[in-house]
């Protein structure tokens, strides 16, 4: 609690190109709970290099993430949009919590086995205790709710286990997080196989709408989307490329799937596809021109990343140095 208000943090990896699945699933929630939290966004370019990457093109990505958050309605003002990496206490508080994380439970991370089968010449130490670097992030700012797609619960259920072993033999250090899922987009799957999550390193490009997508491609990319043999829109577990697109046009109209079934009953996928085109276009679009417009305004950017570094680095502060007077560092000197 801050100021009255509870404290909320998220992030986001700037690497490859941010799907559909990160605006429905995170971003645009994100935007719908800055008000009524004390909002931290961070562009978390230290998880980013748990896998190869260009330096230059990872810091035009970060850059370009920065902007997109504000693009997307977060005011730089009223919520602390900031660069992990310009923060140092994420890196050191994730050396300490590293000491109170058992090996047994990074190995059962989904995401850890996921990431070390694709880049099975690369299984480094940083990609196995990512999910600790995630949990000193949210711990660093006493977060209350964590807004993520479904994917991350896991890694979330962690950081609380790990903030309650910690309090368990320090007392109340940290605040226990929750989860925040939206009512739908909370996972968007691949457009060319359902039972897989729309992810940034899908191989098949037709799988995922990109944000940077133009409208031509977002429209393609859902008549050509899998469906199945039924040609009926209807909301049911054994329609999941259906399912998936009625999903999509839920969280883009905040239609609920009973609205979309009725609105299309007797209708086909011939319809039915292009709409959620449409309506993916309709959110899209406008924000892809704000985000080109703010590129442009450098000045803005940097003083952005400028003062919300100092104000994230000022909260990070006071926790890490409660954890570290706890764990028995001694104070410095004055
Ligand atoms: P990342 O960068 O992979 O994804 C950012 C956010 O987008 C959500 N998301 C999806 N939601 C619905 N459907 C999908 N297909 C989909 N794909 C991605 C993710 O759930 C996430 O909310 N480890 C995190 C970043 C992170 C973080 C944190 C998040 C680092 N520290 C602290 C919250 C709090 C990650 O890699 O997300």
């Amino acid at each position: 609690m801050r100021d009255g208000k509870k404290v909320l943090f998220s992030g986001m990896q700037a690497t490859g190109n941010l799907t559909l699945g990160n605006y429905l699933g995170a971003l645009k929630n994100w935007v719908s709970l800055s008000d009524e939290y004390e909002c931290f966004y961070s562009v978390v370019d230290e998880h980013s290099i748990t896998v190869r990457q260009d330096p230059s093109v990872l810091r035009q990505r970060a850059r370009k993430l920065f902007a997109l958050y504000i693009a997307a309605g977060l005011d730089p003002e009223k919520n602390c949009i900031y660069y992990q990496s310009h923060v140092s206490c994420h890196a050191e508080l994730a050396w300490i919590l590293n000491c109170f994380t058992y090996m047994g439970e990074l190995q059962r991370m989904t995401q850890f086995k996921d990431k070390s089968s694709k880049h099975a010449d690369n299984i480094n130490a940083g990609l196995f205790t990512y999910p600790v670097l995630m949990a000193a992030d949210i711990l660093l700012y006493q977060t209350d709710v964590v807004p993520v797609g479904k994917d991350q619960l896991q890694h979330l259920e962690l950081t609380r286990d790990i903030a309650q072993r910690f309090n368990a033999i320090y007392g109340d250090v940290f605040t226990i997080p929750e989860p925040y899922l939206g009512k739908a987009g909370a996972k968007i799957m691949s457009l060319q196989d359902p039972s897989k999550k729309m992810s940034k390193s899908d191989e098949n490009e037709n799988a995922s709408i990109y944000l940077m997508d133009d409208p031509d491609t977002i429209m393609r990319k859902f008549k050509r989307a899998v469906t199945d043999s039924e040609a009926s829109v209807r909301y049911r577990e054994e329609q999941p490329g259906i399912r998936n697109l009625i999903d999509i046009y839920s969280a883009c109209t905040g239609k609920t799937p009973e609205e979309i079934e009725k609105e299309f009953d007797g209708k086909g996928y011939g319809e039915f596809k292009p709409a959620v085109g449409e309506a993916v276009v309709s959110i899209l679009k406008p924000l892809q021109d704000r985000c080109a417009d703010l590129e442009k305004n450098k000045d803005y950017i940097d003083q952005a990343i400028k003062n919300n570094a100092e104000k994230a680095e000022y909260f990070a502060q006071k926790t890490l140095r409660k954890v570290q007077k706890k764990v028995g560092f001694p104070e410095k000197i004055r």
